[in-house]
Parts: structure tokens; sequence; C-alpha cells
């Protein structure tokens, strides 16, 4: 019996609630298909700052290599400066494990009704594949003399050419599996030192793929046609901060920000792979029990299928979506019922 060994970090806020759940439909699916998941929970995150003065413990790197795929909520509370949590947690594993792909499927799920009144599941099926350790969240720079009438701050985008031609051949990759169209969203003609490099080096490497229909987009046109013609789009190609904000987006076409789901992906498999959802720790609804688990459940199929567990990943997608189709859905979605509620019938519907 294949048997895989993944961490469970279940963050801070709706992460407790979302997470087990998470890891509840995991098991059902790893029952039903035969296969062994061994979990190791976490405590880390802004709790964990709290008592101990960091995000994660000393060798909390260290530990989490050993494993085949980390399930993982968001961090952040309230109580906790809001500069830390991406610095000390999420970008530090993200970077350390080189998962530089962000792999967000925006995909409207049967049942649901789009806000975009005109739009339908043949029209809302595209992949944002967000750069994932470079770009403008390097936070490279600095704030000098904030107090004084002369404070200044900078911060300054980096991009590499082997972290451009990575990051674009997975797109390519992924877009002759899918529509074969690659969009490249991009600020070039303002940013026009980083971005029109961007531009260039993915330009190049579309040249090694003839049969995927290659094109570029300004941010700015994208999130119009995120709204207006979702249809548009296979295989969304982007950088760091602005796969950031457009995934949002994508989640709300989706029809919540909780049905959205994440890779963070190092392709060849030299470190484990991260997967949680979209959204962050929702400090605003935790505690209740009406959290969205859809996204987090969703992320757990994406990180069974990069362990090569593909058929209950398609099972656990299928069930989700049998889920919605039946309206069991979470306040943010229209719905009545319970996190819990939305869980146990995703794991009916999988049995
Ligand atoms: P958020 O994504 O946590 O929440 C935005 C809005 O969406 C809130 O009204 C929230 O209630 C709602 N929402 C989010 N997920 C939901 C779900 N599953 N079900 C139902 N409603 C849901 O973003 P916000 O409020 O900007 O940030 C809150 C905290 O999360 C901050 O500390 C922030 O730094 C952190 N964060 C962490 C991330 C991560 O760990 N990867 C990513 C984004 C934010
Ligand atoms: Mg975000």
């Amino acid at each position: 019996m294949n048997s895989h060994k993944i961490a469970v970090v279940n963050g801070d806020g709706i992460g407790h609630e979302i997470v087990p759940m998470g890891v509840e439909v995991l098991q059902a699916a790893a029952n039903k298909f035969g296969f062994k998941l061994e979990t190791t929970e976490y405590a880390y995150g802004a709790g964990y700052y709290l008592e101990h003065g960091d995000f994660m413990a000393e060798n909390g790197l260290e530990d989490l290599k050993n494993f085949d795929g980390i399930l993982f909520g968001a961090v952040g509370l309230p109580a906790v400066d809001d500069t830390l949590p991406f610095k000390l947690f999420t970008n530090k594993v993200r970077t350390a494990f080189k998962q530089y792909v962000n792999y967000r499927p925006v995909k409207l799920l049967d049942g649901i009704d789009s806000p975009l009144r005109t739009k339908t599941q043949k029209d809302i099926d595209f992949v944002v594949i967000r750069e994932n350790n470079e770009g403008e969240f390097v936070q490279n720079g600095r704030q000098m003399y904030p107090d004084e009438a002369y404070g200044f701050a900078t911060d300054t985008s980096l991009f590499t050419r082997p972290g451009i031609e990575r990051i674009a051949h997975y797109a390519f990759k992924l877009a002759q599996k899918r529509r074969k169209k690659v969009t490249n969203v991009t600020k070039s003609n303002t940013m026009i030192n980083t971005l029109a490099y961007w531009d260039r080096v993915i330009a190049e490497v579309a040249e090694q793929y003839p049969d995927v229909q290659y094109g570029k987009m300004y941010i700015d046109a994208a999130t119009a046609n995120f709204v207006l013609r979702p249809e548009l789009f296979d295989v969304v190609l982007t950088t760091n901060m602005l796969g950031d904000i457009l995934s949002d987006l994508g989640g709300a076409i989706m029809g919540s920000l909780g049905f959205g789901p994440s890779g963070n992906i190092n392709p060849e498999k030299d470190f484990p792979s991260m997967f949680e959802p979209i959204h962050g720790s929702a400090p605003d609804i935790a505690g209740k029990g009406i959290a969205n688990p859809i996204g987090q459940i969703w992320s757990g199929a994406i990180m069974l299928e990069h362990i090569g567990e593909t058929t209950a990943a398609d099972a656990i997608v299928k069930a989700i979506n049998q889920t919605t189709a039946q309206g069991i859905l979470t306040g943010d979605a229209g719905g009545k019922n319970s996190t819990t509620e939305v869980a146990r019938a995703i794991i009916e519907n999988l049995k």
C-alpha cells in the first residue's frame, strides 16, 4: 500500500476549522482508494508567534522538508503585526522549498451562479499561474526615518532569467494539456525594465511551443476581462503580486473567495510542495463554524494529484461538485450550511 507523509499546518483563524475538514476528506479518499496518509500537525503561525516569538520552530524548515506534502490553512491574527505572516511563514516556505509555481484554478463549480450573471461553466474555466519566488515580493528594500518629515521607503522588484524561464515553461506545458493558450498578464508599458524583460524572456520561451497560442495583456485590461470576458483565458501567466491580486478576483467570479484552491509547487519535487486556499485566515468569521471549507478541500485534492494519487484527487473534485450542485453551501456562497456540514456532505458523496 502506498503511504504518504503529510505535514498539516492549520495556521490561524479559520485555518483551525477548515484544515481539519480537509484532512477528514483526504483520509476518506485514502480509505476508499487504498493508500495511506500519515499526518503530523504543526501549530505554526501567528498564534505560535505570540507564544514563542517566531512563526515556526527553529528547525521548522528542516522538519517540514521530510514530508511529501504540506497541507496549510492561512496565517495572520489581528493581534500580530501583519507584515510578519508572509515574511516569517508563507514566503519563507515558498522560497526555501523553491515552490516557484503558484497554481490557482478558477473554475465555476456545479450549481453555482457566478456573480457575472451572463457567464456559465463554459466561460469560467482557467488557471492562474503566479510566479511565486521573485518579482515584487522579494522584500528587497527598506524604510528610513519613517517618523521624520523626510522619511522614505523603497521596495525593489527582482526578476531573473532562470526564474522567468522556469515559470514560463511550466505555464506552456500546462497549456499543452488544456486548451493550448497562454496569456501573459503584465504591465511592461510602465514597468519598462523588470516587466519588459519578463515579456521578452516569456516570448522567447513561447517560440519553443508553437502549438500553444501566446498573447500578452496588460493587468488593467486583464482585470476588466476577468469580469467581462473570462472565456478569453486558459492559462494566465503572471507575476507574484499581480497574480496575488488577480486570483482573489478569480475567487470572486467563482462566487466566493472561499472556493479558491492553490498549490505552491516545486515541480522538480526536490522539496515538498504546499497546498492552501487562496484566501487568508478570515479573523472576522473565525470561530463561528461558518467558513467555506471548499477551497481548502480542493487544495487537498491538488496535493493528491501532485503526489500521484490522481484517481482520488479527481474523485474529491467530483464530490465537491456534487455537493455544490445539491445546494449544500456556506453563507458566503449563498447557503445556510456550516463548515462541518459541507465537508461531511463531500465525504458522503465521495463514498
Ligand atoms: P481574508 O482572505 O482572510 O478575508 C477576506 C474576506 O473574505 C473576509 O471577509 C473573510 O471573512 C472572507 N473569507 C475568506 N475566506 C473565507 C472562507 N473560507 N469562507 C467564507 N468567507 C471567507 O483576507 P484579509 O481579511 O485581508 O486577511 C486576514 C488575514 O489573513 C491577515 O492577517 C492576512 O495577512 C492573512 N492572509 C494570509 C494569507 C496566507 O496565509 N496565505 C493569504 C491572505 C491573507
Ligand atoms: Mg492573496
